[in-house]
């Protein structure tokens, strides 16, 4: 296996696993992939592009690729963590935004993609960041790739978590700029290379991500943010899983360690808890206007349509007015933890994403198959995305979760797990990953 592949982090190269080093023609990678899935797919072992044909809720009728029938599956799966993206106050704001406004811009911001809704909503999101001002970008992956190539200069260097987003990979290779790793939160290796870099001219930016999408855990942006401050580098952060989940206001990450203001850049996205598309860039007045003509994905795309506007206006009102949705759910992740601790696992989330890790036995392709025919929608992290003792399923919670979602959640787990023949006793568990480690060292 290709080391580069395996991040650990949402992060991988397809075209890397396919080639394996390999050259290979179009015709060859088309042709081989193309077979590679129809097996799987014959297998009943590829759940991709399952056809959602429901809104978006805690639960969502899908037309099962196998049967071709509608089946109802509780959605495990999505980001949508305070139930917004089916929310009758939001669905009547759009509408008015779409009588208003129309269906979209035809433009970018600069030139005539700029409607008062995106003001308000930069103004809105400047206030929940603790900061001067906010640029909206069309998506989140396009926020980063902005953003770092923007801010970075032949003289810069970028320090950065090895389980960043594909999408701050991507940023660093386009803006071709000096960069280094640390391993996952170690912070004595990311002091180390602050500690090199303050002999170097230029500027040193260092990236971490509030809450780590593949595995649900934060950085411990107090203890960095500190480090920032002595070795005199920014700090960004992308927040796409924190923002809505964690802080007394909803506001992330950042606000949950008290550091806010100690954040340079604070990214976020409005495909997570806002349930549309989008990004967003919060830090200072002069940096937002410099990126307003410097980043080239704000500058060379067209605007958010007011309608994906209406909805984040619409769902940051409803974060103020109904703070219930956040306590709910911490409220249901810590049912759902604590479920999974009372069969066996060792989980113990801190935000809203929890990895259940796979045992080696485990078929992950075909366990995924049995939980899609449970009606359980979780996503899969397969082997060679993450090395093979790090494949797991992921799953979503939502403060819309009921009890007897969840319930079903952890039924349908332990069904799962035992089909395999491991009882889920903790003493099982203990024996397992143990096995499982010796194994894979
Ligand atoms: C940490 C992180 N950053 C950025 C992105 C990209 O965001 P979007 O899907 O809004 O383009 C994602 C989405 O998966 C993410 O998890």
């Amino acid at each position: 296996m290709n080391g580069k592949t395996e991040t650990q982090g949402e992060n991988f190269n397809l075209q890397d696993l396919l080639k394996m080093g390999k050259r290979m023609s179009l015709n060859q990678r088309t042709h081989f992939f193309y077979n590679f899935r129809q097996n799987l797919i014959s297998r009943n072992q590829d759940l991709y592009l399952r056809p959602v044909i429901s809104a978006a809720d805690r639960e969502v009728t899908i037309l099962d690729p196998y049967s071709g029938k509608p089946q109802k599956m509780l959605m495990f799966g999505s980001n949508n963590y305070l139930g917004f993206a089916n929310d009758p106050f939001i669905r009547r704001e759009v509408t008015k935004a779409m009588e208003k406004f129309g269906s979209g811009i035809g433009g970018p911001p600069l030139l005539n993609g700029y409607t008062a809704l995106h003001r308000e909503l930069e103004e809105r999101l400047s206030a929940l960041k603790h900061s001067e001002d906010t640029i909206i970008f069309p998506t989140g992956y396009t926020t980063n790739l902005g953003l770092i190539t923007a801010i970075s200069s032949e003289n810069d260097r970028v320090i950065y978590d090895a389980h960043s987003h594909a999408s701050f990979y991507d940023g660093l290779h386009m803006a071709g700029v000096a960069a280094q790793k640390f391993h996952h939160n170690n912070l004595a290796e990311l002091e180390e290379l602050l500690k090199q870099s303050a002999h170097e001219s230029g500027d040193t930016f260092v990236g971490v991500e509030g809450v780590y999408s593949m595995d649900g855990d934060l950085a411990p942006l107090d203890k960095i943010s500190e480090l920032c401050r002595r070795f005199r580098a920014y700090l960004i952060v992308d927040d796409a899983h924190g923002t809505g989940v964690l802080g007394k206001s909803g506001s992330g990450t950042a606000e949950h360690f008290g550091v806010a203001h100690s954040v340079d850049m604070h990214m976020g996205t409005f495909s997570k808890t806002f349930a549309v598309t989008g990004g967003f860039i919060s830090g200072s007045r002069e940096l937002v206007h410099y990126l307003r003509f410097f980043a080239r994905s704000y500058m060379f795309s067209a605007a958010l349509p007011p309608t994906t506007v209406a909805a984040v206006l619409a769902a940051l009102q409803l974060m103020e007015k109904e703070p219930w949705r956040q306590q709910q759910l911490h409220a249901n992740v810590a049912y759902v933890a604590a479920g999974l601790r009372h069969l066996g696992f060792d989980v113990q989330p801190q935000a809203a994403i929890i990895a259940l890790r796979v045992p080696e036995i485990m078929n992950i392709r075909a366990a995924a198959y049995e939980f899609h025919k449970k009606g359980i929608f979780v996503n899969s992290v397969e082997y060679p995305a993450v090395a093979a003792d790090q494949q797991r399923f992921r799953i979503s919670i939502m403060a819309s979760h009921t009890k007897e979602d969840m319930d079903r959640l952890l039924e349908v787990i332990q069904q799962v797990w035992e089909s395999y023949g491991i009882g889920l006793k903790k003493s099982d568990m203990v024996q397992h990953s143990t096995k499982m480690n010796a194994e894979f060292i």
